[in-house]
């Protein structure tokens, strides 16, 4: 028998405000979409967010679809623009996540968007989503409700299998529609195919009027691995317990840095931090020097992002 200590909250008002509080207080609900059940964190909360990648055991830090409740909600994160429009008349609410470029002080956690300078953005069209979007008033950030690795839930049922010992509720909506992610487009010119899913690309281009540019083959299984993530310019020298003359450095627990992950040595802020450290520390100029980060739990996503970050860039442009 699997240990559960979920709540399953029924889809009415007294469930979705039980869901709503979960979320204000920094805890993660699954929820039902029409393509699968999401893991729900308040997008705006780098310490909530961060327990999405603890509960899936995500082993990195692939950046995460933020759910909003409308168009209008919408365009407070991004650079909204008439490609966008489009799309969004036609498909929202719907199985259909745009990809945008973020607007100044928008407010979401840099984990949200692994540090990227965009932000995959959906309104789902489930009535309980949506219902719960509206009662908890913020960005939901959500991916699959499935420990890393295993197969998407499209019932509450399957979310208690896969979580049920480790998240605070899951609302019961019943069976997912389409069963399957969001198909993601980034847009751009021309607009680009990051993901299929729940809404064919051949609909997509005859509302464009025009193809949607592909990933190169192979690429399309993790879009948010590829060249486009963030990586800080300067030189990254990691396990450091003292850091060079002239270099930065980054701490974490006994370790003080310039700047410091988590002084308590906590993982779940360690990863809230991250992002946002590296930009700043990125801004000195300076090679920067990391701390041991311990290899349990959140720590191998950290790690994995720190090796990344870390590893030679030949061939790959530097964001600036
Ligand atoms: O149907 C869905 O989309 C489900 C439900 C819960 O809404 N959510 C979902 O989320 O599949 P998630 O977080 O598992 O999918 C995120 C995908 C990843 O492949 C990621 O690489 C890509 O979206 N992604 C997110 N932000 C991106 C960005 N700024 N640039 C490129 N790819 C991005
Ligand atoms: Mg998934």
């Amino acid at each position: 028998m699997v240990k559960q200590s979920a709540h399953i909250l029924s889809p009415d008002e007294k469930g979705l405000s039980q869901a709503a509080a979960y979320l204000r207080a920094g805890q993660c609900v699954a929820f039902p979409t029409e393509t699968v059940y999401g893991l729900g964190a308040d997008a705006r909360d780098g310490q909530a967010v961060a327990r999405i990648y603890e509960t899936k055991a995500r082993p990195s830090f692939n950046p995460l679809i933020v759910h909003v409740h409308d168009v209008q909600a919408a365009k407070h994160f991004v650079h909204w623009n008439d490609t966008a429009d489009c799309l969004a008349r036609a498909f929202w609410p719907g199985a259909l996540s745009l990809v945008l470029p973020l607007s100044d002080d928008q407010g979401l956690s840099e984990l949200v968007t692994a540090g990227l300078d965009t932000v995959a953005l959906r309104v789902p069209a489930h009535p309980v989503a949506q219902q719960l979007l509206d009662v908890f008033g913020g960005p939901v950030a959500a991916p699959s409700a499935n420990p890393s690795g295993r197969i998407s839930p499209t019932s509450a049922s399957h979310v208690i299998d896969g979580l049920g010992d480790r998240i605070a509720g899951v609302v019961d909506g019943g069976t997912c529609s389409v069963g399957v992610e969001s198909t993601i487009v980034q847009i751009g010119t021309p607009p680009r195919l990051l993901r299929p899913g729940g809404i064919a690309s051949e609909d997509i281009e005859k509302i464009l009027g025009e193809p949607l540019a592909d990933l190169e083959a192979g690429k399309i299984a993790a879009p948010g691995q590829i060249a486009s993530h963030y990586a800080p310019k300067a030189a990254l020298r990691l396990n450091v317990q003292t850091a060079d003359r002239g270099e930065i450095h980054l701490g974490f627990g006994q370790i003080e840095g310039d700047l410091t992950l988590s002084q308590s040595g906590n993982l779940v802020e360690a990863a809230a931090n991250l992002f946002g450290h590296l930009h700043q520390l990125d801004k000195t100029g300076r090679p920067i020097a990391v701390a041991p980060i311990p290899t349990t739990g959140l720590g191998h996503a950290i790690n994995d992002r720190l090796n990344r970050a870390a590893a030679p860039r030949s061939g790959m442009p530097r964001r600036s």
